[in-house]
This record gives C-alpha cells, sequence and structure tokens, in this order.
C-alpha cells in the first residue's frame, strides 16, 4: 500500500469522515462496479492536476513552475487541468501589470507537451477590488482578460470513457470583493451538460473554491466553500459522480462521501506566496491514475522545496 493510502486511511480515520453517511444517490458502488465490468471498461490513464500556480515574475515563481513542468513531462500524463489561481494577481492589478502575467504563464504553459484544461481562481478575477485602478466598463473586467487568454470559463470535455467538467467558482459582491458561487447562467449550461452524459459516465469536478472542505470544521470562521455548492450537487444526483477537484485553500485533504464520491483538494504550486509550505502542504502537485471507474492518487513533489531551501527561500514548515 502506498504511502497516500495509509495517509488517507488515519485521515479518515482521525476525522471521522469515514463514517460519515449522507444520502446523495440511490445507486450503490457496487452497481456501478458491475456495469464498468459488465461494459469490460478497464482502460487505463493517467492526467495531473495542478493548482494555485500564482505566477509572477519575482520570488523565483517561474523557476519552481518550471520544475512543476518538467515533472509532468516525465510523468507523461494523457493532459494536466489546472485549478485556478494562474496568476497572481489580477484582482487589484491595472491591464500593464495584469496582462503580462497572463502571458507569462501562457508562454510557460507551453512547455507541457500534453493538453492543458485550465480553470479560473479568484486571484485571476481582473479588476474587481476597490483598489484597482480600472473600472467595471473595462472588456477584461472580471472573467474578461481570463476568457480573453483561454476561452469559455466553465466547459466539458471526455476522455476515455470519463466526462470531465471544469466550473467557474467565482463571482463579485456588490461591495467588490470576490464571492463563490456558481452563478444561475452557468447552473443551467451544466444541466443540459449533463442531460447529453449517460447516467452511467464517471465524472470529474474541476472547481478553484472547494464545494465541501474540512477547512473550517478545523480552524473555525467559515466561508472556503462555494455557497450554492448543494445546488450543482442536486443537479449531479443522478449522474456517476466520481470526483471534485478543488483548489484555493492551498492544502491537502481527501474524503469520500457515501461510497459514492470522493473529494481531493490538490495543495498548490506556489505553497505560501512561494516563500514556503502552506499548512504544512508541501509545495507539489496530484497525479490521478484512472482504471475502469476507479481511480488512485499520489501527490507529487517536483523537487521546488529542496530547491528553494538550496538558495534560502523559505522553511520546511
Ligand atoms: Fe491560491
Amino acid at each position: 500500500m502506498d504511502k497516500n493510502n495509509l495517509d488517507r486511511r488515519k485521515f479518515l480515520k482521525n476525522t471521522g469522515l469515514a463514517a460519515v453517511a449522507i444520502p446523495f444517490l440511490q445507486n450503490s458502488c457496487t452497481e456501478k462496479t458491475a456495469t464498468a465490468k459488465e461494459k469490460n471498461t478497464e482502460e487505463t490513464f493517467e492526467f495531473a492536476f495542478l493548482t494555485d500556480i500564482h505566477i509572477k515574475p519575482e520570488m523565483n515563481a517561474p523557476q519552481g513552475f518550471q520544475m512543476a513542468i518538467d515533472k509532468v513531462n516525465e510523468l507523461q500524463p494523457d493532459f494536466v487541468i489546472t485549478g485556478g489561481d494562474l496568476v497572481y494577481d489580477a484582482m487589484r492589478g491595472d491591464f500593464d501589470k495584469c496582462e503580462p502575467l497572463f502571458n507569462l504563464y501562457k508562454e510557460m504553459a507551453k512547455g507541457f507537451q500534453m493538453p492543458i484544461y485550465n480553470c479560473l481562481g479568484n486571484h485571476d478575477l481582473f479588476a474587481i477590488y476597490e483598489e484597482s485602478p480600472e473600472s467595471a466598463e473595462h472588456p477584461d473586467y472580471k472573467y474578461g482578460m481570463w476568457e480573453r487568454h483561454f476561452g469559455k470559463s466553465y466547459y466539458s470535455f471526455d476522455h476515455k470513457g470519463w466526462h470531465f467538467i471544469t466550473l467557474n467558482s467565482l463571482d463579485v459582491t456588490p461591495n467588490k470583493r470576490y464571492k463563490a458561487i456558481f452563478h444561475d447562467a452557468q447552473l443551467d449550461w451544466l444541466k443540459k451538460d449533463l442531460a447529453k452524459v449517460d447516467k452511467t459516465t464517471p465524472i470529474i469536478i474541476t472547481t478553484h473554491i472547494p464545494m465541501m472542505c474540512t477547512y473550517t470544521q478545523l480552524n473555525g470562521g467559515n466561508g472556503r466553500v462555494v455557497e450554492n455548492a448543494p445546488d450543482a450537487f442536486k443537479i449531479l444526483e443522478n449522474h456517476n459522480l466520481k470526483l471534485v477537484l478543488q483548489g484555493h485553500i492551498h492544502w491537502k485533504e481527501f474524503g469520500m462521501v457515501n461510497d459514492r464520491f470522493h473529494f481531493l483538494t490538490g495543495g498548490s504550486i506556489a505553497g505560501n506566496g512561494w516563500k514556503g509550505r502552506r499548512h504544512n502542504t508541501k509545495e507539489g502537485f496530484v497525479k490521478i491514475k484512472v482504471t475502469g471507474e476507479d481511480f488512485t492518487w499520489d501527490y507529487i513533489d517536483h523537487g521546488w522545496e529542496a530547491e528553494r531551501l538550496k538558495i534560502g527561500v523559505g522553511t520546511k514548515v
């Protein structure tokens, strides 16, 4: 058994998550496994999930991201999914500062030797904060800059019998802060998208802000999850949801709900603003191996912690 499996078991046991029984779907996991066997869909593939990259020219960030790109290329997954916060930071910025950040990310991401599917994070929202010199009338405001560079901020694609959905988990409050929500137009789109997907097709959702997260249970406070995530779960309830991939918190957590689906918050590439670990989670990314209707995962250390310690940046914890 690999270390992550042991960590997962220990974590679920310690938090009691393994015993949580939340009614979600009527279908049982066993039925789905039988379906997979009937269909003989034991296809195997791997993909990488890199979240919270926070690219900027300072703090050796390009060096750290390049090491992650090199590690992904060494592993040769079929594709890469990112979890948002591609740049740092567009929320407070002006055009002349933000546009080069997106260009830097795009230039560096060309180094991946496989397709990349990007997700939007709060730091990628252009000029939404009060202190930004740009107005809400700017064509790149909010989602505009991200969409001009990467296309739609919510979309889906299929790979070897699995359906992947990337969601936009962000909007802006009237007092100009970001808020974690799936807006109505997107939920309508999600219904339409799922109407075209067979009920037995395994589904993976990617969202920057978590739909489920243990952060507040452990640390108090509120927020840190999409406020109307239950509306999205309701839309998904008669489908074969397998996994929700999440970013934003810069920590690593993995949970299973009711023998049905898992949620995985995938650490971060940037750690604590490129200064070291965040929440004791080492900088890294997730490699997921899919076999039939099941998956396993590993958290990959691309060597950045060792490298930054060598050049005198940050500490281990
Ligand atoms: Fe982030």
